[in-house]
């Protein structure tokens, strides 16, 4: 038996530039996957700011008790009572959808259309509102507010049950 010690043949120039070919389309999927997943990224933060999805509200020390603020681009008013709770309403009305203003002074919100009155909880205090204004989930973890705007839950009477309280530690 013998061994055959000569050294490989170098590749023909069509097998060279085969393999470049092969080693730049390579190189173009990976650039392609990249700004794939680099646009997923800014996607999903594009999804966190738009109604529709989690909506980043804040850091709770930045939302005082006592206080409404409005998020336009979210569709809501994030409510904080005077005991801490939190509360993301729907800013429209239950009537006919218009949407309702807040009214610091005499602390309620207006509807401009046919004048219901709505206290800062939701609840009904001039018809011909049928129901309270609805409102969406608050979460509240290592000290910030989100509200998920997926998920609009509707309902017949407002209840303690309906604010969000943080928890002890997270509390300023
Ligand atoms: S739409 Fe609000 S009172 Fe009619």
């Amino acid at each position: 038996m013998t061994l055959d010690n000569t050294p490989p043949a170098a590749p023909s120039p069509a097998r060279r530039d085969f393999l470049e070919a092969s080693w730049l389309a390579l190189g173009g999927l990976a650039v392609l996957g990249a700004g794939y997943i680099g646009l997923r990224f800014v996607g999903s933060s594009l999804t966190d700011s738009a109604f529709g999805g989690v909506i980043i509200a804040g850091r709770l020390e930045e939302i005082p008790p006592g206080t409404v603020t409005a998020f336009p681009l979210g569709q809501f008013f994030l409510v904080r009572n005077a005991e801490g709770g939190l509360l993301a309403l729907y800013r429209k009305c239950t009537h006919l959808d218009c949407v309702v203003t807040w009214n610091a002074t005499r602390r309620r919100f207006n509807c401009p259309c046919h004048g219901s009155q709505f206290t800062e909880a939701g609840a009904v205090l001039n018809l011909p509102a049928p129901r309270p204004l609805s409102h969406f989930a608050v979460i509240v973890e290592e000290g910030l507010v989100r509200v998920d705007t997926s998920q609009l839950i509707e309902r017949s009477t407002v209840q303690a049950e309906d604010w969000a309280y943080p928890p002890p530690a997270e509390q300023p």
